[in-house]
């Protein structure tokens, strides 16, 4: 099957992406605010990935054409991303996004979370354009589960759960149910019924996608050195008392060659209060020593595989058709940044 680059697969859309970037700039630009305006302006200068409008143009492709109503749909997807990604950096205190500072590091949390509420009406307004209940449906039910997810986070921190069952209904609901939402709109977009098995395929597929990608994104948190490629803070989720996967294996794994040490590191994540720097650095250290980074990558190869033995089942072993998002999942685990 036809292997491509994440930059191929964006040339070969390049023309939907350009209407994907004038949607949004006409969504959002131009209001009565001049501040709004200049805040709107400069955060549009840094573009992201792309990866959840694209995944909407890429499945409308499978099943249809890249209408008006898709691009619609792309474009919603990626302002409520972006708005939860302005918030995100106000609950996180995070001072750069994109290689650029964030909203609230320039300006303030006030106008960030009021910026981001505009992004999240803008997203609305323009799934309401497509005029198909479903698009908004999904959306909506979306913009709960993300909260959730961020509210489950916040009240896990320090360590009220050490469990992958725990992390993994986290990054489902935080990260991969968007996933989720961009093949479905994709595929409402272009008429398929909701009950479709190819349809069933896809979501089950952006799910598992959607979950190895926050497990790469919570890799980075491991490798302060690559702050500079990645564009956003590195070091920051254990201080936050947030346990992603590497660490979680290691705290949880039963044959610890020191078990005082082991002891004591359970304790230092679990504290009420936030660790100093010296023990955030030992804890890191102990997740990289542990093995904590090869088994989150272990398993996203689990998951890898079991969404290509889904998109098999559904559309048949080396179905051309499939061959991005087979590329995409290969970069999303490959990527660095
Ligand atoms: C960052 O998402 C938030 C997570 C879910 C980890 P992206 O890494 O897709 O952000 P951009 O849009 O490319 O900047
Ligand atoms: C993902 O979590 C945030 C959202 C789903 C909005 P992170 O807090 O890990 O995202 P980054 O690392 O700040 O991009
Ligand atoms: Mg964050
Ligand atoms: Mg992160």
């Amino acid at each position: 099957m036809t292997t491509n680059t994440y930059d191929d697969i964006k040339e070969s859309i390049a023309p939907e992406l350009a209407r994907l970037h004038e949607a949004i700039h006409h969504t959002l630009k131009s209001s009565s605010n001049p501040l709004l305006n200049t805040v709107v302006e400069s955060y549009l200068q840094s573009k992201g990935k792309l990866i959840r409008p694209i995944l909407v143009i890429l499945t409308a492709r499978l099943f249809g054409d890249v209408s008006d109503k898709v691009i619609a749909s792309a474009s919603a997807v990626e302002m409520l991303h972006n708005a939860s990604l302005i918030h995100d950096d106000v609950v996180d205190e995070s001072e750069m996004r994109r290689g650029a500072p964030t909203i609230n590091a320039v300006w303030d949390n006030h106008i960030a979370v009021l910026v981001g509420d505009f992004f999240e009406a803008g997203a609305l307004s323009q799934a309401v354009s497509t005029g198909d209940i479903r698009i908004v449906d999904s959306l909506t039910c979306l913009g709960r589960i993300l909260s959730l997810g961020e509210l489950d986070q916040i009240y896990n921190a320090r360590g009220h759960t050490l469990s992958e069952e725990a992390y993994f209904k986290i990054i489902n609901q935080k990260t991969a149910s968007l996933f989720v939402s961009c093949v479905e709109i994709g595929a409402y977009a272009v008429g398929i019924a909701i009950d479709d098995p190819r349809l069933m395929a896809m979501r089950r597929y952006a799910e598992l996608l959607g979950l190895c990608f926050q497990i790469r994104d919570d890799i980075f948190d491991y490798f302060p050195a690559e702050t500079s490629t990645i564009g956003k803070p590195t070091a920051n989720d254990i201080r936050e008392g947030k346990v992603t996967l590497p660490l979680l294996y290691a705290l949880t794994s039963e044959d610890a060659p020191d078990p005082d040490y082991h002891q004591m590191m359970r304790q230092a994540a679990m504290a009420d209060d936030q660790p100093d720097e010296d023990m955030i650095e030992a804890l890191y250290a102990y997740a990289r020593q542990r093995g904590g980074i090869d088994y989150a990558y272990t398993t996203m190869e689990h998951l890898h595989s079991e969404a290509t033995t889904v998109l098999s089942a559904a559309f048949g072993a080396d179905n051309e058709a499939l061959a991005p998002f087979h590329s995409i999942f290969r970069f999303i685990i490959d990527r660095r940044k």
